[in-house]
């Protein structure tokens, strides 16, 4: 096999990362837009020592679970790998996506719960990063997503996975931002100003905060005009941010975030508690999924007397705000500062008087106390926790761990690390947050 054969092909598998899998001549075939049971012609782009690449170039047998993607934009645009694939289906692969990580990498026999689906399939995604450029001759500004492992922008205009205004301010912004004579960023010249559009809006109200990333560090007078006339424009609207980012880097947010108009955070509303989301705060995308996590959590941690509770890789305390009326205390602790700040207003908002919060990173946080906690919930990035952290974790909790994570492949790792200490991992509950990607987050429910 060598690169731009073309050959025919049954789909076997469905791997990680969103590709189908198939075999030829012994050899792993990952091939882009394809799903178990299609029988396809590929041509392969890329072989390595023990795997090769490869597109789809005609489906010849559909699998039975194929359908029309919604969005035309499917195939180029690579944010929704499986959107083709009928979204019950979707779950199925996803499924067996954090069975072969528990098996291959945690070797975990713990059986995996049915992915809960998400309460929307369209319209779910309420946080967008749009990158943004010009082009070379017209000078046209142009934003959307980078191409798959490319980062050549797919100019998005009409997006069905997010709130319909998001298109309308994307399209106000492309329109409008040479008229300011504001320009687009150049990746490789690292010229122009604008690199990012970040929108986050809610769920709850229909709200949206939108932050402008600037190659930059300071606001200059077209860039003020700008964000005037952005918000100006839109009612639904409520703040407009900058955020300096000059740096060669492929981190979206730089470090400071200035609120040139209206307000820097929008409201969102979940299991009655409402909660302020900045332009640099994590918070889930997808609320109302998110909302069936933080009650899976709080029934479990219901089923304890008055627990102590500790919240860690907090961001705004979402976790601990959500469950603080089921616990006698808790302790939230999160490393970014803003999400603490952010935190606190929500705790004075909501009346909620028996959660500590802590600006620190988790380890050094435990590492500097001897209180021990009933349960500790972990919900790390999607790097997943260092040994030391989960070191510090055991030492700390008294009867089990609830581990929130977005990467199977980081959760299976820890797990087969929890377990080779002694923890018994209960259960695994997938829970389908990013629909149409090959992401899925999941809960474990890890005993002493
Ligand atoms: C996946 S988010 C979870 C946030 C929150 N639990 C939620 O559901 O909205 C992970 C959070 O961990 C924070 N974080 C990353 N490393 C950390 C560390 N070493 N100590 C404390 N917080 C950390 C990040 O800033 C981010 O807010």
């Amino acid at each position: 096999m060598k690169q731009n054969d073309e050959l025919t092909v049954k789909i076997e598998k469905f791997s990680n990362l969103g590709t189908g899998i198939a075999k030829v001549e012994g050899q792993i075939v990952f091939v882009e837009n394809a799903c178990p049971e299609d029988v396809v012609k590929i041509k392969i782009t890329k072989v390595n020592k023990n795997y090769a690449s490869a597109k789809t170039l005609e489906v010849i047998t559909p699998s039975p679970n194929r359908t029309e993607p919604f969005c035309p934009m499917q195939k180029v645009c690579g944010a929704c790998q499986m959107q083709f694939i009928d979204y019950d289906y979707q779950l199925k692969l996803k499924k067996q996506i954090v069975e072969d990580a528990m098996r291959i990498i945690g070797h975990i026999d713990t059986p995996v719960n049915d992915p809960i689906a998400s309460p929307e399939i369209k319209n779910y995604r309420h946080k967008i990063q749009y990158p943004v450029s010009q082009t070379k001759n017209s000078g046209r500004i142009i934003a959307g997503y980078f191409k798959p492992q490319s980062h050549e922008i797919v100019n998005i205009k009409y997006c069905p996975i997010q709130p319909e205004i998001c298109d309308e301010i994307i399209e106000f912004i492309r329109e409008n931002a040479p008229k300011f004579n504001i320009t687009g960023f150049n990746e490789k010249k690292h010229t122009g100003d604008l690199r990012h559009v970040v929108i986050r809006s809610s769920a709850y109200n229909g709200k949206c905060l939108v932050t402008l990333v600037i190659n930059g560090t300071k606001i200059f007078d077209r860039l003020n005009k700008f964000a005037k006339a952005i918000f100006e424009t839109f009612e639904n609207i409520v703040g407009v941010c900058i955020n300096f980012n000059s740096k060669k880097t492929n981190v979206i947010l730089g470090q400071n975030t200035e609120c040139l108009y209206g307000q820097n955070f929008v409201e969102e509303k979940l299991l009655d508690k409402t909660f302020k989301i900045g332009a640099d705060t994590f918070f889930q995308i997808n609320p109302r999924s998110a909302e069936n996590i933080f009650k899976y959590v709080k029934d479990e941690i219901s089923k304890h007397k008055n627990p102590t509770v500790l919240d860690a890789y907090a961001g705004i305390a979402t976790f601990g705000i959500a469950i603080s009326d089921v616990a006698e205390k808790v302790i939230s602790v999160e490393e970014n500062k803003a999400s603490i700040e952010k935190a606190q207003e929500v705790l004075r908002e909501n009346g909620i008087n028996n959660l500590e919060l802590y600006a620190q990173d988790t380890t050094k946080y435990l590492k500097s106390v001897k209180r021990k906690f009933d349960i500790t919930v972990l919900d790390p990035p999607r790097k997943g926790c260092t040994q030391e952290a989960l070191d510090e974790t055991l030492a700390h909790t008294k009867e089990k761990i609830i581990y929130v994570s977005c990467n199977p492949a980081t959760l299976a790792r820890d797990l087969k690390y929890l377990s080779e200490k002694g923890c018994t991992v209960k259960s695994i509950q997938p829970f389908d947050m990013f629909c149409h990607t090959y992401h899925i987050e999941n809960v474990a429910i890890i005993s002493f």
